[in-house]
Order: C-alpha cells, then structure tokens, then sequence
C-alpha cells in the first residue's frame, strides 16, 4: 500500500479508511497517542509515567524502523499502530486508539488489517505493559498467546528503556 493510498473498513455502522501515514500526519498522531497514553497514570508509578508519552523526535525516529498506520473517521484521525519488522518477527507496535473511539472495535479492525498486510514472516509479536489489561484482553480475544519468555523476546527484539522492559510482557501469534 502507498502513502496516500486508503482501504475503506467496515465497523458496525462506521466506516473507516486506512492508511500509510505520512511525516504530515505526525501531530494529529501524537495527539491521539498522548491522549490515549493518559490511562497508563491508572497503572504506572510516576516515576515510570513518560509524559508526554511520545515527541515528535520520538515519532521521528520510530517512522525510521517502523510503518505506521492510521484510521480515520471522516477525516479524522482516530488510531495509530507500527508494524516492524526485525529479522524473523513482526512487531505490532504503538497501538492506540482516540478515547472517544474506544470500545467500538477500531483497535481490532486496525490489528487484524495490518496482519493482513504482513509478508516474508509468520510470526507476530506484541510487547505491553504486564498490568495493561485493556490491551491483553484485546490480544487474548485475536488469538495471541502470551510469551513464555517475554523478556528474553523483549531483549531480543525491541530497543526500549529497561523500566518499560521490566514492566511489558509480549504475546505472539502465527499467522
Ligand atoms: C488498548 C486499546 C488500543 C484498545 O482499543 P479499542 O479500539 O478500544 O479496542 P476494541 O474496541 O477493538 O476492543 C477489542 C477488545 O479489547 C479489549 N478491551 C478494549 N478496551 C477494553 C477495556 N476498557 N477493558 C477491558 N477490555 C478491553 C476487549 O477484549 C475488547 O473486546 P470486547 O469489546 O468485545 O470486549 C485502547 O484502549 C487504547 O488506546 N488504550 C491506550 C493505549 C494502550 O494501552 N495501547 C496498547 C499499547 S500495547
């Protein structure tokens, strides 16, 4: 898929379009990944919290490694998820969803999208935090087991800082 180039995806009665984002979509971005990140304040001690929870050089140098992808609502921008590749994994990364659009399956629709859209390798990762229980729940729901080394594939796979490692867990499927 190009940059620019949209897939229309029917949820309920919503329809959205999915895309490539480009380095102009970074701020609409990073507003829904700061406002969804909000939440983590219910599970992470301060110390942990990065606020905001991603920079335009944070997103800057993740599109370097990854693709990111966007759903949108009639223009608007209402979820962002990566995929990276590294060697024989993908990596499903960064997945959030706009808090008045969660609930409505939009994470679910944008992960099983971008699945589809994965080649060259059979197996998928997705680090999150341990105490996520949104997040795993949707994992647990779309067929992903949890790992049982997740740190070592944590080590093996991702360059995060050690307190978000410390606190993640990874699920994985064969798709
Ligand atoms: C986790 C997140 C991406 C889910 O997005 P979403 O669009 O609301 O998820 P969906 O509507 O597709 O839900 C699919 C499943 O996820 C699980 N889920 C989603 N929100 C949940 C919640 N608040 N409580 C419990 N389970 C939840 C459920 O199993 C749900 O299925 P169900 O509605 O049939 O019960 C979203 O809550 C979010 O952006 N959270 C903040 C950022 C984050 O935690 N990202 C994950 C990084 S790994």
């Amino acid at each position: 898929m190009l940059v620019g180039e949209a897939d229309i995806l029917r949820i309920n009665t919503m329809e959205i379009a999915i895309r490539l984002l480009s380095p102009l979509d970074q701020p609409e971005a990073l507003d829904v990944i700061n406002a969804a990140a909000a939440w983590y304040e219910e599970f992470l001690p301060q110390s942990e919290l990065h606020d905001p929870e991603m920079t335009p050089m944070g997103w800057d140098t993740e599109a370097q490694r990854l693709d990111w992808f966007g759903a949108f609502d009639d223009g608007r921008l209402i979820a962002v998820m990566g995929r990276e590749y590294v060697r024989d994994v993908a990596l499903l990364r960064h997945g959030y969803v706009a808090p008045d659009y969660q609930r409505l399956g939009v994470a679910r629709a944008l992960q099983e999208y971008i699945e589809a859209q994965i080649e060259g390798v059979d197996r998928v990762l997705v680090g999150t935090y341990a105490a996520n229980y949104k997040a795993r729940a949707l994992l647990e729901q779309t067929g992903y087991l949890l790992s049982p080394d997740s740190e070592a594939l944590l080590r093996a796979y991702y360059d995060i800082p050690e307190d978000r490692l410390c606190a993640s867990v990874t699920y994985e499927k064969t798709i």
